[in-house]
């Protein structure tokens, strides 16, 4: 299975307090015909899945078409958004074959547009996420977690089961300083119990958000580490994303929030073909899958459950990841 993260720009229309590209105003934009290099290769590479994100992805107009485009070579598409967009373009998604929308949706409320700095925001992301259901698209909401928002995690659990959202990930936080919880035991352990312990409703796939083990959760609270793998990392055999307006792929899609050096990613020169694999990107790819496990200190808990499993497993179906 393949998948190829596309980051089609930086421009963003919310301001997330926790993400760079707040509010970015960036102009570039990837060009259709650089999409075209990219699809030939996902051809000739059998890439099964394209996965759209940004910024944010639904700002950029020639959306539907890339969708259309790569629906019609067989590969499956989806979006991550913040949900801003979604309602007024899904009929339009939905016509060019998308497969799978997965809304960002990190609380209730006022605390999400808050963070966000969108008016109405989660309103306008719930009703994208039903207008999705209905239109067949599957529906997954990626969630992130952080000692601002831990504790109305079950709440939105309630939410997300009442509209029946088909997936849902439940990942940290992850910022260049310490991550400090002003949280017991006992109140982490409760969220815990009711999130993924609970069986009324939707159970977050992959691993816990603060790590499965005793380990993973003293790394987590104690060093910010989010869980990550514990095994040789299969990602690196799955992913690469690619970040258009710098022209760089990196084979994991977690690694290109991490500031990584140089040699950690591989940079296409000016007039060099877009490609999914080279010798170079296979020796880098090599190199997080045995070191994964020491050196990743942004990795997701879904990339960790499955990065800890064989290529070809799959639990429900492949769009898990
Ligand atoms: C960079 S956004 C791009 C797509 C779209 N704008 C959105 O928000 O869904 C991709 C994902 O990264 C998440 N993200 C952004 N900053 C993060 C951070 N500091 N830690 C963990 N996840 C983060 C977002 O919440 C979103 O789910
Ligand atoms: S909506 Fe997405 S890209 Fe935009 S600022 Fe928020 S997390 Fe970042």
């Amino acid at each position: 299975m393949k998948y190829l993260f596309i980051r089609l720009h930086e421009a963003c229309n919310a301001g997330c307090w926790f993400c760079n590209f707040a509010k970015s105003n960036d102009r570039f934009r990837l060009s259709p015909e650089k999409y075209q290099e990219i699809l030939e290769e996902c051809l000739r590479q059998k890439v099964n899945y394209i996965r759209f994100t940004g910024g944010e992805p639904l700002l950029d107009l020639n959306l539907p078409t890339y969708i259309r485009q790569a629906t019609d070579l067989g590969i499956k598409c989806s979006i991550i958004t913040n949900g801003s967009l979604l309602s007024r373009n899904v009929a339009k998604l939905k016509a060019a074959g998308l497969s799978q929308i997965i809304v960002s949706i990190d609380d209730i409320g006022e605390n999400h547009n808050n963070n966000r700095q969108i008016k109405d925001l989660y309103n306008k992301a719930i009703d994208g996420l039903k207008r999705c259901k209905e239109l067949g698209i599957l529906t997954r909401v990626n969630t992130v977690c952080g000692p601002h928002n831990y504790k109305r995690m079950p709440q939105l659990k309630e939410e997300f089961s009442k509209i029946g959202v088909d997936y849902w990930e439940l990942s940290a936080l992850k910022l260049e300083e310490k991550i400090e919880y002003d949280a017991t035991y006992d109140e982490i352990h409760e969220v815990i119990e009711k999130v993924y312990f609970s069986d009324d409703g939707i159970i977050p796939f992959g691993k816990m958000w603060c790590g499965d083990t005793l380990q993973e959760q003293n790394m987590y609270f104690k060093e910010s580490i989010p869980p990550r793998v514990r095994t040789e990392c299969s990602m690196t055999s799955r992913v690469r994303y690619y970040d258009a307006k710098n022209n760089n792929i990196y084979v994991c899609s977690l690694l290109p929030h991490r500031g990584l050096p140089k040699e950690d990613y591989y940079h296409f020169s000016e007039n060099e073909k877009f490609a999914y694999t080279n010798d170079a990107i296979d020796r880098i790819a090599q190199k997080y899958r045995i070191h994964g496990k020491e050196i990743c200190n942004g990795c997701s808990s879904t990339a960790a459950f499955y990065g800890e499993r064989d290529c070809s497993y799959s639990e429900k179906s492949d769009w898990e990841y």
